[in-house]
This record gives C-alpha cells, sequence and structure tokens, in this order.
C-alpha cells in the first residue's frame, strides 16, 4: 500500500515532536504492508521554520533507517499545500513542494464556510501551469458542505480527492463517516491516505484498517485501485 498524506517528519509542523517517534511511525507503517509513504508536513510551517533543507534530510534519514532496519519502506518528498494566492508561484519555483516533485500536488482547501471564487480560480491556476491538484480530505471540510455533486464537479474538471482513512472507520465522527461512505459509493474516491500526525491515538497511523474496510464493503479491484494503483501513479507519473 502507498501511504501519500503523512505527517510523520518531526519538528516541522503539528506532526511528532522527536525523529524518535518518526521512527516508530515508520515501523508501525510498515507491519501494516505499506511499502511507500510521501511525507507531506504542512508547507506554511516548512517555510516559516525555513525547513526544506531539513524536510529533505529527514525523508533521507528514514530511509537510511528504513534499509537498516530491514522495514521495506520508502518514504518520499512531499508536503501538505494550503490553497492560497502564492501557492501556484511557489509551487513552479520549487518553494512548495509537489508530490515526489512530479506534476501532482497535495492542495488543502481554505477551512470556511463557503468557497469563493479566489478557490475556483486558484485550482484553475494550477491546472494552466500543468499542475494536477489532489485535494485533501474534503469530507472533513465544511467548504464541501457534505455536497458530493461540488465533488463530482471539481473531478469533471481535472482535480483528484483523497479522504482520510481515519474518516471511513468513523473516527472524525458520524457525519463525516457517512459523507465518506456516500463519496466511496458513487466512485469519488481516487485515493485514501492516512494523515498520520503522530505514532499513537487517534491520527495514529491506520490504513490498514481502512483498506480492510474498502475491501469488505467495495472489493479487491477498488481496494486496490484506492491504496495502491492510483496512488502509485500519483507518485511517480509525471
Ligand atoms: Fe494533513
Amino acid at each position: 500500500m502507498i501511504d501519500l498524506h503523512n505527517h510523520l517528519l518531526s519538528g516541522l509542523d503539528d506532526g511528532p515532536k522527536t525523529f524518535s517517534e518518526s521512527k516508530i511511525i515508520l515501523e508501525k507503517s510498515s507491519k501494516q504492508g505499506i511499502n511507500r509513504i510521501l511525507a507531506t508536513p504542512h508547507r506554511k510551517d516548512v517555510l516559516e521554520n525555513q525547513a526544506s533543507q531539513s524536510l529533505i534530510d529527514q525523508v533521507e534519514l528514514l530511509n537510511q533507517y528504513s534499509i537498516q532496519s530491514e522495514l521495506n519502506i520508502e518514504v518520499y518528498v512531499g508536503m501538505e499545500n494550503h490553497l492560497d494566492t502564492t501557492l501556484c508561484e511557489l509551487a513552479m519555483k520549487g518553494i512548495a513542494f509537489t508530490i515526489n516533485y512530479g506534476s501532482y500536488i497535495l492542495v488543502e482547501p481554505p477551512y470556511t464556510d463557503n468557497f469563493d471564487d479566489d478557490f475556483y480560480f486558484q485550482l484553475k491556476e494550477l491546472q494552466a501551469n500543468g499542475l494536477i491538484p489532489l485535494i485533501a480530505h474534503p469530507e472533513r471540510m465544511k467548504g464541501f458542505d457534505n455536497n458530493p455533486n461540488l465533488i463530482e464537479t471539481l473531478k469533471n474538471h481535472g482535480n483528484l480527492m483523497q479522504i482520510t482513512s481515519g474518516s471511513v472507520l468513523g473516527k472524525f465522527g458520524a457525519e463525516v463517516k457517512t459523507f465518506s461512505n456516500e463519496l466511496l459509493d458513487l466512485d469519488l474516491v481516487d485515493v485514501i491516505a492516512s494523515d498520520t500526525h503522530m505514532s499513537t491515538g487517534k491520527r495514529e497511523q491506520d490504513l490498514i484498517d481502512a483498506y480492510e474496510c474498502v475491501l469488505f464493503e467495495y472489493g479487491k479491484d477498488r481496494a486496490e485501485k484506492i491504496f495502491k494503483k492510483l496512488p502509485e501513479m500519483l507518485l511517480f507519473g509525471n
């Protein structure tokens, strides 16, 4: 399995505080059968702390640790990019990191009740510059208003959707779980990722549990598509 949204790097954002905890997250992920993780610290925090090189260095250190410990898991460079007026320019300059330096970019919509014209403009601007947005956890965001039509429209306009494993598992409440299931029923989910923030507790690695859930409810082809095939395309596609 591939996890395209994970805050396992330490001291960069609201993820783990120590590199030891990062290593525990890596170990737990390995035990769940995950063999590739995209490291996605919040861009805003990384840039404010001038920590882009630290991000790259930590990815390298985790990969070394993985080899030494025979975890059979690889970590790749990415960011969770809040969508704002600066994102497109920063991405084109290579300051905002895309998914493994490719053409796909993990984008976090603004936390607002309703999306304004800027939201749609900024997504289009990314696309006009050759980037394909993977929208992070729409099922948890008020702006989507539990509205599958809005998700479908955005997908029809070339955006992809990533929902969170914890949402499928009910960790963010019944309403989020219901909306997640609705999106899965309508086949509007491209990727499920963990959005792991810590080694234990509610925001720990739980991708395998969501995989089992999707496998049971929607069958093997769908589970493979959402947890393996599409994530692989996003990680290595150009
Ligand atoms: Fe996140």
